[in-house]
């Protein structure tokens, strides 16, 4: 199995193969997390730090929880409780961190390329967990795993990624990693929150939800990234949600196997209605059960895995 990246940064860096690679591999990494003793000794030594400088539940957790399962020491430290309170730059803090010897720091940061700085100056491994608007490449992949899982294949697709494209750095990786894969992308949303880059990307760009969703596979909703608007983009959110919803009533207008996204957190009743998330369509847990299955396959890649002591 060769994937030749010491660190992961983002999608853009990513062949297709390298994707596939990764794909493939999450198979049996799933499985581990179906045993009674989920637990199997590949990374058994090794130190992984998850330096989480924003909020985050499902990220973190699961890096921690992968981390767990392949047997590593997992060290947690957040924004709020370490020394760059006091005026430390990140990359002294990493200068610090390296100093202790860690196999791979998972960093967060509201300032997009703070993992590039930390990989450009570290020696062990750098994950990307999101950094600011720019991508968010694990999550990408876990929805690709998801897609997989359950659509059988990813070439030919169509999805529409819907909501606060401008902000989000799920839709960037996510549009870069359907890319590569031949997957057929259409954005929907206010002007105000499409990037005018879009285009050329390669997507698709529509502001008229039902007929963008008529025809899809894939419907991948996404919040709006309050935290990083300066300015106000939309009315009101009760017109946002009439517009770019997506509620029951919508949903039947689009195919019957079409399956739903969102990586998290939902604004319940804003950009998705509560029987929309709870509903047949919805893969929103299946995305975080595979959100685990992807940091432990990543972590064991970035690591020179092998076979060995992944039975
Ligand atoms: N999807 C995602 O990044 O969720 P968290 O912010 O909870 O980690």
């Amino acid at each position: 199995m060769s994937f030749p990246h010491k660190d992961l940064l983002g999608i853009n860096q990513l062949s297709k193969e390298d994707i596939l690679t990764i794909l493939d591999a999450t198979e049996s990494f799933r499985q581990i997390s179906q045993r009674p003793i989920k637990k199997v000794p590949t990374l058994r030594g090794r130190t992984i730090i998850n330096l989480f400088f924003e909020p985050s539940t499902r990220t973190r957790t699961s890096f921690e929880i992968a981390g767990k399962r392949l047997s590593a020491d997992v060290i947690n430290i957040s924004g709020s409780t370490s020394s760059v309170t006091k005026g430390e730059t990140i990359l002294d803090t990493g200068y610090n961190l390296q100093a202790m010897n860690p196999d791979i720091i998972v960093v967060r940061h509201s300032t997009p390329g703070v993992p590039h700085i930390l990989a450009r100056n570290l020696e062990c491994s750098i994950i990307n967990a999101g950094d600011g608007a720019h991508e968010h490449p694990t999550q990408a992949l876990l929805d690709m795993a998801t897609i997989r899982e359950h659509k059988k294949t990813l070439q030919g697709l169509k999805v529409a990624i819907v909501g606060d494209i401008s902000h989000s750095r799920v839709a960037r990786s996510n549009i870069l990693a359907m890319n590569k894969l031949g997957m057929q992308v259409t954005v929907v949303g206010p002007p105000t929150l499409i990037p005018l880059e879009m285009e050329s990307l390669g997507v698709e760009v529509s502001h008229d939800l039902v007929s963008a969703i008529r025809d899809v596979d894939v419907i991948m909703m996404l919040r709006i990234q309050a935290e990083r608007h300066n300015q106000t983009s939309f009315p009101s959110l009760r017109e946002y949600s009439n517009l770019f919803g997506l509620n029951a009533e919508k949903l039947k207008k689009a195919r019957e196997d079409v399956i739903i996204l969102h990586p998290g957190p939902v604004n319940r009743g804003v950009e998705i209605s509560p029987d929309v998330i709870d509903g047949n369509h919805s893969l929103i847990l299946n995305q975080v059960n595979n959100g685990v299955a992807i940091r432990m396959t990543l972590m064991y890649l970035l690591l020179g895995g092998s076979d060995e002591n992944t039975d």
